[in-house]
């Protein structure tokens, strides 16, 4: 049985079932400095220990596995000192706020080759993605060209709470992460450079001071080219859209249809595809996987650490574009 332990219980909530309902694992103990939060899950989950902070819980030798679910200001804390302590980390994003703290992070989970940690990038487990990942790897695009990823937030009532309240918050590395590592999963390839421009006109009326959308266009070694945007104050409902080009076919993931086109004898042919896979995230896999390759380490997670460590590469080197108003090489 793996020991667990969830800091931050908003979407953590989540994770809190997930493990509750996983045989393999004791949902040991919990930690919010919300008091009301952590009452309402001690009435849920009436076995779990209540922790008197995070360092209570990260201390405690008892836990194997901290699910990590706190603001993004509080991440990377948390898991150098699980990583220190000998526990699988399983992370929200993004896992920290800035390339010296990844290098940290990347350092100590060096010394410690027996511990596990991944991040919950849910849209790899969207039946959808899963779907375009496997058409391009059977080359059904032809030579892709070009590709556009869009988060559309379409909650803009958060950018008012914790966010606002940040030091620095990133849309980048808090929305358009998602699509960056969805293009280089897809892909199998990592971007070498990154142009983006940011700005803030559509929150104004919000708390946050920073960019609430962001776009990037990002090189990858064979010419392609891919856009993403971060896009926080949109009116659309929460929505991720994918496009991708190639010499044989045009695949649109829109929010209210999906389809592909393809060239025939009498011209260009429009292909419907089924709603059945369109909004399936099926967003337990990614945690429950982690607990797979936890058990058996033969098993490679889904979201690796140098999956985690490329996406978050791949977002530095965006902001230091909006920045520099320059296009930046990105450091792996
Ligand atoms: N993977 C995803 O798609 C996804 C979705 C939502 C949120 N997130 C991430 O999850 C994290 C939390 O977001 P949320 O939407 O759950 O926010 P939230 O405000 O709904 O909940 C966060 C909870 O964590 C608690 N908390 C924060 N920092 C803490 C700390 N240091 N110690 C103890 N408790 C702490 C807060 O009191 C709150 O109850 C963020 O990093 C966010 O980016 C990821």
């Amino acid at each position: 049985m793996l020991k667990v332990g969830i800091i931050g219980l908003g979407v953590g909530e989540r994770h809190a079932s997930i493990y509750e309902n996983d045989p393999r694992c004791d949902l040991l103990g919990i930690y919010d400095f919300d008091d009301k939060k952590l009452k309402y899950l001690k009435s849920k989950f009436p076995n779990v220990k209540v922790y008197n902070s995070d360092l209570d819980m990260l201390n405690d030798e008892k836990i194997d596995l901290v699910s990590i679910a706190s603001y993004d200001n509080y991440h990377f804390k948390q898991i150098l000192k699980a990583i220190n302590n000998n526990k699988h980390v399983m992370v929200e994003k993004p896992i920290c706020l800035n390339k010296e703290e990844l290098s940290q992070i990347i350092k100590a989970k060096s010394k410690k080759k027996n511990i596990r940690i991944s991040s919950n990038l849910i849209l790899r487990a969207n039946q959808r993605m899963v779907d375009i990942k496997n058409d391009i790897s059977l080359s059904r695009f032809g030579d892709i060209y070009y590709l556009e990823a869009d988060y559309f937030w379409g909650r803009i009532g958060k950018l008012n709470g914790w966010r606002s309240e940040m030091e620095y918050y990133s849309i980048i590395l808090g929305a358009a992460i998602h699509m960056i590592d969805l293009i280089i999963w897809m892909l199998g390839s990592n971007p070498i450079s990154v142009y983006a421009l940011g700005n803030r006109l559509g929150s104004k009326n919000t708390k946050l001071e920073f960019n609430s959308f962001a776009v990037m266009l990002l090189k990858f070694p064979n010419d392609l080219i891919v856009k993403i945007t971060g896009n926080g104050p949109c009116t659309h409902p929460h929505f991720h859209g994918v496009k991708v080009f190639g010499s044989k076919r045009t695949m649109i993931h829109n929010f209210s249809e999906s389809y592909f086109f393809e060239r025939s004898r009498s011209g260009i042919i429009k292909k419907d595809l089924s709603k059945q896979n369109f909004n399936n995230n099926k967003k337990d896999k990614i945690i429950t996987n982690f607990i797979d390759s936890i058990l058996n380490t033969e098993l490679c997670p889904i979201v690796n650490q140098k999956d985690i460590y490329n996406v978050m590469a791949v977002c530095f080197a965006a902001e230091k574009s909006i920045m520099t108003k320059q296009m930046v090489n990105i450091a792996y």
